[in-house]
């Protein structure tokens, strides 16, 4: 069955360039009508320009689908509330957000500056919370939404000299794991990508022999599939160089110890069962490893849990 995003309308953020430009094109080459967001700064954030915006809708449109350009600052709310009026007016409804816009100011923590680390989160967390605000109140009463975070190896498992980067990252996850609770009865399903490509952003970051591996063209296919009709949700993709696979948090089953028993030497003496993987489960809200702790404490005390 081929996935198409005809009757679709999808804003992605900070498409001007490399991987946001690689997902508008594709959206729009499978129907979709795409509002192309760049603020068109460079890779550190600074300055602005919509001419990388308006390039790419000129491809979209010489390829005979529909876009339009939009230079909204992501940071600011005012201007994502605009944007998402504007799709509004123009085509009735936004089914899909791309939540793509990002800028990096690598540092090692002992060195960066506490600006600089507010001036990440703002753009990849902020920004996402801003244009997920913007879109949540119309995905609800059109009871259908597709949302994606864009997350990042550093967030998930730490990168050196990107705090800043790897904390906005991760914080995109919790955004989401909350998102899917209230959206779901909405019709709503938010998801993440974790792509790994050459761009602007990265290019002087990888090896330049695997250069031609990591297209962004690599990475596109999770995210058509992410916001995908029949797509999944809470699902987080990690997609490079033709590579996907699923990146999951889990939690060992862990061990219920009586109340003398409840001290860090006894902790330590289990360490092993206590972090034993054989028991690992996934949770789907912060409820079920609630519902497991006092269930283990029920076991434990031979009690029966209403
Ligand atoms: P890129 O630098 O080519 O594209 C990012 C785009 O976001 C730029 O066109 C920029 O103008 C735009 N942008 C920045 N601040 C903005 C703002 N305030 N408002 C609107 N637009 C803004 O970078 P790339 O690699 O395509 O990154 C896309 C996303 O993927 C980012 O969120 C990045 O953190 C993430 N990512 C990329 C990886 C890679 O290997 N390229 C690895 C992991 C995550």
């Amino acid at each position: 069955m081929t996935i198409r995003f005809d009757g679709k309308v999808a804003i992605v953020t900070g498409a001007g360039n490399g991987l946001g430009k690689c997902h508008a094109i594709a959206l729009a080459a499978r129907g979709a009508k795409v509002v192309v967001n760049d603020l068109g700064g460079a890779r550190d954030g600074v300055g602005a320009s919509s001419e990388a915006a308006r390039a790419v809708v000129a491809e979209i449109e010489a390829a005979g689908g529909e876009a339009i350009a939009n230079g909204a600052d992501v940071t600011n709310y005012e201007q994502v509330e605009a944007m998402v009026n504007e799709a509004r007016e123009k085509w009735g409804r936004v089914d899909i957000l791309v939540n793509n816009a990002g800028v990096l100011r690598d540092k090692s923590f002992s060195n960066v500056e506490l600006d600089d680390f507010g001036f990440v989160l703002d753009v990849h967390l902020m920004g996402a919370v801003n244009c997920t605000k913007a879109v949540w109140p119309l995905m609800r009463e059109q009871n259908y939404g597709r949302v994606v975070m864009t997350t990042s190896s550093s967030g998930l498992y730490g990168n050196f000299g990107q705090t800043n980067y790897g904390a906005a990252k991760m914080g995109v996850i919790g955004l989401m794991n909350t998102l899917v609770l209230e959206g779901g009865k909405y019709g709503i399903r938010v998801n993440a990508l974790s792509p790994c490509a050459a761009t602007r952003m990265t290019e002087d970051l990888m090896p330049e022999n695997l250069l031609g591996l990591l297209k962004p063209e690599s990475v596109t296919p999770a995210l058509l599939y992410l916001v995908s009709e029949d797509g999944p949700n809470r699902t987080i993709i990690t997609a490079g160089a033709g590579t996907f696979a699923r990146s999951i948090v889990y939690e060992t089953g862990g061990m219920w110890l009586p109340e003398e028993d409840q001290t860090p030497e006894k902790i330590a003496e289990h360490w092993d069962a206590i972090s034993d993987p054989s028991t690992q489960k996934e949770y789907t809200s912060g409820n079920d490893q609630t519902q497991n702790m006092l269930t283990k404490a029920a076991e434990g005390l031979g009690i029966k849990l209403q």
